[in-house]
């Protein structure tokens, strides 16, 4: 009997094991739903946010990205070097919108306090820890997707001209989809086990939920 037939069969795709950024993209739907469903954006889609409470955001975005950004950087693991470039940064981005949307309308203390808390969250250096932050990675780098609608509506409601306040929403101008593509790539080429893609699987999770914790004490505070 040839028994070699069915071994040298096609995989089906059901046979074959998702890839990092499928499973990431897969098993976070619904956290990206529970954002998209949360007041704080339903007000942005309709455009009646009021403009203190999108600075608040950025505001503690920044903090987050900041802290976030230097574990990152700073990390000698091959997995997180392997996918973070300096060019990924969206704190200067940042630092602008607040300087032309007036940093001067303030933060939010809970909101900013949270985002501190988060990266502490992160800063575990441990593999897992690594593991975690580059979910939290594919988070933020990600939200850059959606951000090519997010600016239509950001310029309508604040009157935005010429990008201007609209910097982090735009880090990528028109190659957002190429490095898009490269970071898929770069998280695809990781050796990784199915063990540690849960780690990863898991920061994003993390992130998902502690980024709408953050908008509902932004919301919560300006009620
Ligand atoms: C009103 C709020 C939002 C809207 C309307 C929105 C919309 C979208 C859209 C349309 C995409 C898919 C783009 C594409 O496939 O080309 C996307 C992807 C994504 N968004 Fe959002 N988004 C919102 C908020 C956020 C926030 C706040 C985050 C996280 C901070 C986020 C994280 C992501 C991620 C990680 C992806 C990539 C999903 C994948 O793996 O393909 N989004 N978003």
């Amino acid at each position: 009997m040839n028994t070699q037939s069915t071994s040298l069969q096609p995989m089906t795709e059901s046979q074959r094991t998702p890839s990092l950024m499928a499973r990431l993209r897969d098993e976070t739907r619904d956290n990206h739903k529970a954002l998209e469903e949360l007041p704080f954006n339903r007000w942005l889609m309709e455009h009646r946010l009021p403009l203190p409470m999108y600075v608040q955001l950025l505001s503690s975005y920044k903090v987050l990205f900041e802290k976030l950004e230097r574990l990152l950087v700073n990390s000698s693991h091959p997995f997180v070097q392997a996918v973070w470039q300096d060019n990924m940064t969206k704190v200067p981005a940042l630092s602008a919108d607040l300087e032309v949307l007036s940093a001067t309308l303030g933060s939010c203390p809970e909101a900013t306090q949270s985002a501190a808390e988060i990266t502490q969250s992160f800063s575990d250096e441990s593999e897992g820890g690594l593991l975690r932050l580059l979910g939290a990675l594919y988070v933020l780098e990600g939200s850059t997707l959606g951000g090519t609608i997010i600016k239509k509506h950001l310029a309508t409601m604040y009157q935005l001209q010429h990008d201007a306040g609209l910097a982090y929403y735009n880090t990528y101008g028109p190659f957002l989809g190429r490095h898009w593509k490269a970071f898929v790539g770069r998280m695809n080429a990781l050796p990784l086990t199915e063990q540690q893609a849960d780690q990863v699987v898991e920061g994003a999770d993390q992130m998902f939920a502690q980024i709408g914790a953050i908008m509902e004490e932004i919301q919560a505070s300006n009620a």
